[in-house]
């Protein structure tokens, strides 16, 4: 079988962000049994005091990766912030939760990517992968719902696509894209997904691996499985 994210050097250095949550730790396991993979930069708030709402703590972080890495993960999120889940209608919308999840699901991978991008080496193809969710499609939106996480993922998007079109200027060969990874059997859809078919974190992690390493444009919106998602 051909090893995992081929298209990347050998020796490849890797930082996985939110190495704590149930796919970002299943990512980490993968390229742990990567007999290509260099270093592997694997950060979470438990363990490393990693806190993506305070931009100098992220700063000091990415400041610390030297020489430059070739993929980056930002594998954190979260659906559920102070015990408060996702509005079932527009009656349930309230200004603080819906900062909360801006907070965390876009201004933090914002600030993620102002300050890790730069390091992605400059001299061959890199991959950077922001973890999103299909319920943030505007145009797949048809249910309705969960607002401020759907708002809060459309922003990421966003975000991604701009900073990837920055990025061809000063990293010609880079991938930034954002990436839906299926439901996935984690803590943060634990509650949310009794009744709809699910993967294993382990199996997540391959498919996403697997098509990051197949991207051949920046600045898309993909599933786990290659597909396009409407923005
Ligand atoms: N699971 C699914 O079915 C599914 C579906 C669609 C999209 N996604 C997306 O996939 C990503 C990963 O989800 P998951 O299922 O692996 O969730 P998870 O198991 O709950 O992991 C979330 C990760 O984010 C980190 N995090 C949250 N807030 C943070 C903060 N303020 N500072 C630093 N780290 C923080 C957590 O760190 P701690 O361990 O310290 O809390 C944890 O490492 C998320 O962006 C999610 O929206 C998941």
């Amino acid at each position: 079988m051909k090893e995992q994210l081929s298209s990347l050097p050998d020796g490849f250095r890797s930082v996985v962000i939110g190495a704590s949550g149930g796919i970002g730790s299943a990512i980490c396991e993968q390229l742990e049994t990567n007999s290509r993979a260099g270093d592997i930069i694997e950060l979470s708030r438990k363990r490393d005091g990693f806190e993506l709402l305070e931009e100098s703590n992220i700063r000091a972080h990415a400041a610390r990766l030297e020489p430059s890495v070739h993929l980056i993960v930002c594998a954190t999120g979260a659906l559920t912030i102070n015990n408060i889940g996702p509005e079932k209608s527009l009656r349930q919308l309230d200004p603080d939760a819906m900062l909360s999840q801006f907070r965390v699901n876009t201004i933090g991978p914002a600030l993620i990517a102002k300050h890790f991008l730069p390091r992605l080496d400059r001299r061959t193809r890199t991959i950077a992968l922001f973890l999103s969710a299909r319920v943030g499609s505007i145009g797949d939106n048809r249910l309705g719902g969960w607002m401020s996480y759907r708002a809060s993922k459309a922003a990421l998007n966003q975000v991604v696509r701009t900073a990837s079109i920055e990025m061809v200027r000063t990293h010609p060969s880079a991938i930034v894209a954002s990436i839906h990874p299926g439901t996935v059997r984690t803590p943060l859809s634990e509650p949310y997904s009794r009744g709809h078919s699910s993967v294993s974190p382990d199996e997540a992690a391959r498919t996403i691996l697997r098509t990051a390493n197949d991207l051949t444009q920046t600045g898309l919106f993909v599933a786990y499985d290659g597909t396009f998602i409407e923005w």
